[in-house]
């Protein structure tokens, strides 16, 4: 990926606008941080207008001071009465700023903390609503990247927030008093430092806008470093002999992003250095003046100190104000995505006052032509697909990869609605159920399911939280998932660190990892029991163990499996066989067997490979 010179110049152009509509950032920005510590943030902000005036004060004093002294020392006149009260006055605004520049810094502490706590817990709150397509789709995730790191990322925009509105009140302060004195000084050094923000801020626009366009790169890097020394990528990357065709993709792809930032450095550079040369030359045009008015007389040596002292001052600050309003513009900008993902709302949700689901259900959940394609896909992964799971029915869903089994799994859990047609509880519309109570009726495991590094109690208590006290329970589902075992072996069975992350974890083999996945399943009060190919870790023992255990366990019960292993799916009440996002057949298996279609042919082809 070399740099694109129209993609830079286009840049150039949107820079401008771009960065006016970042500033729309801003006030969300500031609620969320008044959010975090409303208490902290009006303490910081009284401290700091109160710190702000503090230089207007020392440099009138000072005046005071120079002025008696320069007419004690060259006319002779008696020292005015209270000269030494003055020199106190000084010492004590300057002490006085010193201890209020602490609090404030501690307010900043408090609040850095504050702000990250508030935002952290947002950023999972809100995730934790939005559809799960979000999740499946790539560019979502480069988002959700960023907004994570931009919320921790950004903690020094706060204290330039408040910074800022320091810097304004002490410019504003100082300005107006070298308005006072001569306008003109005050529009000579406002000229000089505008050039250098409008500079600084084009640059670090420049700069976002790079960083934004190399993200999808960043992130093929961080795979190749994951993928480079990662536990699972280990055996085949020494036996393939991998290793230096993904170090040397990792170095291509980063000398790319290190050129890059290395060619807009350069250009910052240049351009930054002649703009700090005009501001600086205004800053000794204006101190020249006052060195003059002085000297000719117009002005005593107490104002030339005052004014050379305000100039210095405004000027600095005013350049510090563009810079850091520049800063906090810019860093805005980086908020765009934090915030773009706050405002992300899930389409699958309950509508006010939504049913609460059948305990039981009737008439069982049905599929009315169904079909369904994947958001941003037109290709209809199930076509007006009719099904019907009765209650107390065992169903196995059987079809080759990518038939659509899984799909079938995430609309009857809702994780999906479907493109056309509905599915059905007794006869009602998923959609007008409460989501959270039907799902509480619902217990799936996945064929990814999840392996929590967690203790063994805590992975079975995932199945149903508010359980996971009820250590009686908890042991009956692993007895259960015949997960007893596998805890039984562990030093310090229930309470043992299951996974790697964690130093004291100990890890399992898939299919020991699987029962107590299962386990979760069995711990739900459901009256749905899914089962999505989570056996695939097993030997065809051990599933079968597993299966007859749900075929078992689950009596009475819906129940959906999703197998490959037709000795498992021999098991239950009705077997359907999903082609072309559609249902070719179902029955029993004799039935099956004895119509000798697609099913009996895709049985006789796995039973032939056992022989
Ligand atoms: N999140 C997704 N976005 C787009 N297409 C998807 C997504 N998930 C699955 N698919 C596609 O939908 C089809 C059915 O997938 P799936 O239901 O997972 O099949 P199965 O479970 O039967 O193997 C496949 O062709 C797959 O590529
Ligand atoms: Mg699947």
């Amino acid at each position: 990926m070399a740099v694109n010179s129209e993609a830079v110049q286009e840049n150039f152009q949107n820079a401008w606008g771009k960065r006016l509509q970042a500033l729309k950032n801003i006030p969300p920005v500031l609620r969320i941080i008044w959010d975090s510590s409303p208490a902290v943030v009006g303490a910081e902000l009284a401290l700091r207008a109160v710190v702000a005036v503090v230089p207007l004060g020392l440099l009138a004093v000072t005046r005071l001071i120079i002025d008696a002294v320069v007419s004690h020392v060259s006319r002779g006149n008696v020292l005015r009465h209270d000269f030494w009260w003055l020199v106190a006055a000084e010492f004590g605004l300057a002490a006085f700023a010193t201890i209020l520049n602490r609090i404030v810094d501690f307010c900043d502490t408090l609040l850095a903390d504050k702000f990250t706590r508030h935002i952290s817990i947002r950023i999972m709150e809100h995730a934790s609503r939005l559809d799960l397509f979000c999740y499946e789709d790539p560019s979502f995730q480069d988002k959700l990247e960023r907004a994570r790191v931009q919320a921790t990322d950004r903690l020094g925009m706060i204290r330039q927030m408040g910074l800022l509105v320091q810097q304004v009140i002490t410019t504003a302060t100082l300005a107006a008093s070298i308005l006072f004195f001569s306008p003109w000084l005050l529009l000579l050094l406002i000229l000089c430092v505008v050039p250098a923000f409008l500079g600084e801020s084009h640059f670090a626009f420049l700069g976002y806008a790079l960083a934004f366009r190399l993200t999808p790169v960043k992130r093929q890097i961080d795979y190749l470093r994951f993928l480079g020394a990662s536990k699972d990528s280990a055996k085949e990357l020494k036996l393939f002999g991998l290793n230096k065709y993904l170090t040397d993709r990792f170095t291509e792809l980063s000398d790319d992003v290190y050129h890059e930032n290395v060619a807009l450095a350069k250009r910052r550079l240049g351009a930054t250095a002649v703009l700090s040369l005009v501001t600086t030359m205004g800053y000794y045009g204006a101190y020249v003046y006052v060195i003059f008015e002085t000297v000719s007389g117009t002005m005593t040596v107490g104002t030339l100190t005052f004014l050379t002292g305000a100039i210095a001052g405004a000027s600095s600050n005013l350049q510090m104000i563009f810079s850091t309003f520049s800063s906090i513009a810019d860093q805005s900008l980086f908020l765009t995505d934090l915030l773009e993902f706050f405002a992300l709302q899930p389409l699958v949700t309950s509508k006010p006052n939504a049913l609460r689901a059948p305990r039981p259900i009737q008439q069982g959940i049905e599929f009315r032509d169904v079909s369904f394609s994947y958001p941003g896909s037109t290709r209809l992964v199930l076509k007006s697909l009719n099904l019907r799971v009765m209650p107390g029915e065992r169903i196995a869903l059987i079809g080759e990869n990518g038939e659509g089994k899984t799909t079938i799994v995430k609309l009857i859990t809702r994780l999906y609605d479907p493109t056309a047609g509905s599915v059905h509880v007794d006869g009602i519309d998923l959609r007008e159920y409460d989501l959270e109570d039907y799902s509480s009726q619902i217990a799936v495991i996945f064929q990814d399911f999840m392996r929590y590094d967690m203790t063994a109690w805590e992975n079975i208590a995932m199945g149903q939280i508010s359980e996971r006290k009820n250590l009686a329970r908890i042991e009956l589902a692993a007895k259960k998932s015949l997960a007893e075992s596998v805890i039984g072996k562990l030093p310090l069975g229930y309470d043992q660190m299951l996974g790697r992350r964690f130093e004291t974890g100990v890890d399992l083999s898939g299919g020991e990892w699987q029962r107590v996945a299962l386990a979760r399943a069995y711990l739900r009060d459901a009256q749905l029991l899914v089962l999505d190919e989570p056996t695939a870790a097993l030997d065809a023992r051990s599933e079968h163990e597993v299966f007859e255990r749900f075929a078992e366990l689950t009596q009475g019960k819906m129940a959906l499996l999703i197998s490959h292993r037709f000795s498992t799916v021999k098991m239950a009440d009705r077997i359907v066989v999903l082609e072309k996002g559609q249902i070719a057949e179902e029955g029993r298996h004799e039935q099956l067997m004895a119509r000798g279609g697609r099913y009996a042919a895709m049985f006789e082809m796995q039973a032939s490979s056992y022989r």
